[in-house]
């Protein structure tokens, strides 16, 4: 076994026993977004009911029904198509989120939105078709009148990363979930750094970091309930 087999086994194990964490990203969408290059052919829209089985079919363990449980829970799915061919998807939550890698809930603004379950066809990946469907999420969310955005993604999945990073999301802390089996107290550990807010809110003090624990809790304004998942 290599070590970042070990590694990855070790977090799993942890993550089911005692301990689990997330890194958290945020974007706030008045700030101009990027312009990505990407492969032709590609169709952006929402995923609908009639996506469910060709969802399924793409994203390892989800089942028709995932689709139509998140989109009455009221999530919007965004998905990428290649010559027809759903090659990516991924989703955007809304409100208290229920994030069960953490057992823990994330309480969003009404203007926040949480993007997660990003996933793109293993022949697909590498050229740009979950950067530029984040973008065209990103631009979605914008028009529909959301301010922040923020993502949780695995600190040891340096693949997940790229795509956030290229579209200009900031890591603003880890959320930490301890506790024995499915009960967990979850806390955000973090700095904001260098986001609007943040910036703002050091203007004239001179001396002082452009970070502070408010910033972090401005948007996540806590993970606040650790109940059994
Ligand atoms: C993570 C995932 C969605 C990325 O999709 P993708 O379409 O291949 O990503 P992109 O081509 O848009 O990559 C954007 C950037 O991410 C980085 N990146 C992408 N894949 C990477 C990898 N395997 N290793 C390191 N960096 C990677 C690169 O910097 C890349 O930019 P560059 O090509 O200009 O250097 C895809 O690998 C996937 O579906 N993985 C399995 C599910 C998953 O981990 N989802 C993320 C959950 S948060």
């Amino acid at each position: 076994m290599n070590a970042r087999r070990a590694r990855s086994l070790a977090v799993k194990a942890l993550a089911v026993t005692c301990c689990s964490r997330l890194a958290l990203l945020e974007r706030e969408l008045a700030e101009p977004l990027p312009d990505l290059d990407g492969p032709a052919e590609l169709v952006f829209g929402l995923l609908g009911p009639a996506d469910a089985e060709e969802y399924a079919a793409l994203v390892p363990g989800a089942s028709p029904e995932e689709v139509s449980d998140r989109l009455h829970a009221g999530e919007r799915g965004f998905a990428v198509r290649h010559r027809g061919r759903l090659v990516g998807v991924s989703w955007a939550a809304f409100g208290r989120v229920r994030v069960d890698y953490l057992r823990a809930t994330l309480a969003l603004q009404p203007d926040e939105a949480l993007v997660h379950g990003a996933f793109v066809a293993p022949d697909m990946r590498g050229q740009h078709v979950s950067s530029q469907g984040g973008l065209y999420r990103l631009r979605w969310l914008r028009d529909a009148g959301y301010r922040r955005v923020m993502a949780a993604i695995l600190p040891e999945n340096t693949a997940g990363f790229g795509p956030p990073e290229k579209l200009g999301y900031r890591r603003i802390g880890t959320a930490y979930a301890i506790g024995p089996g499915p009960v967990r107290v979850a806390r955000l550990v973090g700095r904001a750094r260098n986001s609007p807010a943040s910036r703002r809110r050091s203007q004239g003090r001179v001396g002082r970091p452009a970070v502070s624990r408010v910033d972090v809790r401005a948007g996540c304004d806590d993970f606040v309930d650790a109940v059994p998942g």
